[in-house]
């Protein structure tokens, strides 16, 4: 699965997307050691801390069907229904999540599109991390 068709799979999830409070639409797909993915998209709520983002999302969704080998993830997000003219990097939130289940090189393709996007490790986004060694 190249970075583009990865991406693809990002950019359709943001119609799935329930953002009615930010009108912000992200969508995440997940590639799997195993060759699998895992797509997501954030889901708000009107209490606003119950909200989750597309990237946890897929997370969750791999996780609790028993993966536990990821090599890399595409995230797209912009307005609801436009096509994203900037890029989402992911929330510290979800950093610290991936930081619990990949390792320093996994990949976090940040992207406008399947031509734009920047390409960055976990250990670039999440430098001098807490993590599972220090529990
Ligand atoms: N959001 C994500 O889904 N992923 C990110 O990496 C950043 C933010 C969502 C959360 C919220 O529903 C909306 O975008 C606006 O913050």
């Amino acid at each position: 699965m190249n970075h583009s068709d990865l991406i693809k799979i990002a950019l359709d999830m943001r119609s799935k997307a329930y953002c009615p409070y930010s009108g912000f639409a992200v969508g995440a797909a997940l590639l799997c050691a195993d060759g699998s993915v895992y797509t997501g998209c954030n889901i708000e709520n009107s209490a606003f801390t119950p909200t989750v983002c597309a990237e946890r999302t897929a997370f969750f969704k791999a996780v609790s069907d028993g993966k536990k080998d990821f090599v890399k993830i595409a995230v797209v997000g912009g307005k609801a229904e436009k096509e994203p003219e900037n890029y989402c990097p992911p929330c510290g939130v979800c950093r610290q999540v991936m930081k619990e289940f990949c390792s320093a090189d996994f990949e976090i393709i940040i992207a406008k599109n399947s031509d734009e996007y920047k390409l960055k490790t976990l250990s670039e986004l999440l430098p001098e991390s807490f993590d599972k060694r220090e529990v």
